[in-house]
């Protein structure tokens, strides 16, 4: 019998894209007996670090879920702490994002938002639009069914209009018509705050992304907890539908 390893061999490089639920601010404030909000301020703090992390590390893709469709259902006090948070955020951040040659990018229905937030996205975008640093992408009022949807209704409309045929309807058009079109699939999910739950975010492009649960809280979730899903990731063999054997001696390309 061969002794076990002591680290597990090392399968993949660096993920190119990294999609996070970041989870787990409530209960840290609970924890604490704060207000809730208090959890949500200190979630913008292991933000700041896990985007210089990424940005450092160079991460092509980091994706951050904000705020779900779904969330509008919590009581409107928290609803509007939120929204007074993301403004805040956005004015206090984007200069040094930009400074930091990072690319912001929004997904989400953006038109629920207040006119005041609503500029500050495009603004943030457009301000950073040209940067050839991390890409960080802010799902906020975001949901995966929501992205399909829009997805098949902007594909309907082609079929309408003669400019795409119904036969020409396959996985590569439709991915071509997600908010994340013009992004690499994650290739690690993470999600804090122990739920083991997808929660609507990505859908369609977590289909082969390898996923990561830690009870860790958002606001606890540092610079060394990433190394440490990275590390998970780094040890996994992705297959795709291949066998293992069919990695290991190369017999294929992913
Ligand atoms: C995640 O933390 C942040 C948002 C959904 C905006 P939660 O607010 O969901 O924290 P818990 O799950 O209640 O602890
Ligand atoms: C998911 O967290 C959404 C975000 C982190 C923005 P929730 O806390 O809203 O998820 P559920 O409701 O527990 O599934
Ligand atoms: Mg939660």
């Amino acid at each position: 019998m061969s002794e076990e390893p002591e680290t597990l061999p090392e399968l993949n490089k660096n993920p190119r894209h990294i999609a996070i639920i970041m989870d787990g601010n409530g209960r840290w404030a609970q924890q604490r007996h704060m207000p809730r909000a208090m959890g949500h301020q200190a979630g913008v703090k292991a933000v700041r670090s896990i985007v210089e992390y990424c940005a450092e590390a160079n991460i092509e893709v980091l994706s951050l879920f904000a705020f779900s469709s779904e969330n509008w259902r919590r009581p409107e006090s928290e609803v509007s702490m939120l929204m007074n948070l993301f403004l805040s955020t956005l004015q206090s951040e984007v200069n040094k994002l930009h400074r930091n040659n990072i690319r912001l990018k929004f997904i989400g229905e953006r038109k629920d938002f207040s006119e005041k937030l609503q500029a500050k996205i495009t603004e943030g975008e457009i301000q950073t639009r040209d940067n050839s640093g991390l890409t960080l992408v802010i799902a906020a009022n975001y949901g995966g069914r929501w992205d399909m949807s829009e997805a098949f209704k902007k594909i309907a409309a082609k079929i309408q209009s003669g400019e795409i045929n119904e036969q020409e309807v396959d996985e590569a058009l439709i991915g071509q018509h997600l908010s994340t079109a013009d992004l690499p699939e994650p290739d690690l999910f993470i999600r804090t705050g122990g739920e083991q739950r997808v929660s609507n975010f990505l859908l369609w492009q977590l289909a082969y992304t390898e996923l990561y649960f830690t009870p860790t809280l958002w606001p606890d979730f540092n610079r060394q907890s990433l190394e440490e899903a990275i590390g998970s990731f780094r040890t996994r063999q992705r297959r795709f539908g291949h066998t293992g054997e069919q990695i290991l001696t190369k017999a294929v390309t992913l």
